[in-house]
């Protein structure tokens, strides 16, 4: 799972105790050699359903990190592509991989809390990837409406989402023993650091987001197939601001 290149168990045991903007800035050096960073498979996979949308003007990454949507936004949008993440590790790593980069879209990185985000009709389209686990449900409102204030009316917040696994998967028992794990160090530790993986269903997301404005599409991402029952194992939520 983490490679020589990634932390030593005693740095992921050093962020996991720190809170979640601290914790990420520790982790930042070495977060590309991480399974957290989003796969390019994935990124590729959403970029080339995207690319059906667009074309698109302005671009927004919602919890950049080291700017692995930003990458995917590039090829897709015709003026401007901004991270936003509050880690000023994650954004300094963000900026360093741009660096050196000839014509494309204008780039620019922002320090900012996504529950607070500084923009304001500015975006035709935002993105956001492996972050959403960082929000507890009942922030999921306040988020939603943050990247709608953030897109021009007609404007796309999309982002992928897993089936979720059955019971019979081994993948969910690792996941809920994760996130119980995570609830105890909650529970008898401070600051938080909310990381949970299964804090995320689709009806509930959906909910959330025709309540802040947006009506609500779902895309296959064929590349990573389909379960016995037919349904795809990833989706990319297209949410458009009405
Ligand atoms: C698992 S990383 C994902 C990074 C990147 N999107 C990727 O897929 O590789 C989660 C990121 O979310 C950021 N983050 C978490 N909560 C945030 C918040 N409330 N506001 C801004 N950024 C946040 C963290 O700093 C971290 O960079």
């Amino acid at each position: 799972m983490f490679t020589s290149q990634g932390p030593t168990l005693r740095e992921l045991a050093a962020q996991a105790l720190s809170s979640i903007e601290d914790g990420y800035d520790l982790l930042a050096p070495k977060f590309d050699h991480t399974p957290f960073r989003t796969p390019d498979r994935m990124l590729r996979a959403v970029g080339d359903t995207l690319r059906d949308l667009g074309p698109f003007d302005a671009g927004l990454d919602v919890c950049c990190g080291t700017g692995a949507g930003v990458g995917a936004l590039l090829p897709l949008c015709r003026e401007r592509v901004t991270g936003v993440d509050f880690s000023t590790g994650m954004l300094a790593e963000a900026r360093a991989s741009v660096t050196g980069r000839v014509g494309g879209p204008a780039v620019e990185w922002v320090r900012a809390d996504a529950r607070d985000l500084p923009f304001s009709g500015a975006f035709d389209l935002a993105v956001s990837f492996g972050a959403f686990g960082h929000f507890l449900p009942a922030e999921r409102p306040r988020l939603f409406a943050e990247v709608g204030r953030a897109l021009r009316p007609g404007g796309v917040f999309a982002f992928p989402i897993g089936a979720p696994q059955p019971l019979t998967s081994p993948l969910y028992w690792a996941l809920l023993g994760f996130d119980g794990v995570m609830r105890a160090r909650n529970l008898l530790w401070r600051p938080p650091f909310v990381m949970y993986y299964r804090t995320f269903p689709l009806r509930d997301v959906r909910e959330d987001l025709v309540r802040a404005g947006f009506t609500v599409r779902l895309r296959p991402l064929e590349e990573f197939g389909r379960r016995a029952d037919g349904s795809p194992h990833w989706c990319l939520v297209e949410a458009r601001k009405t």
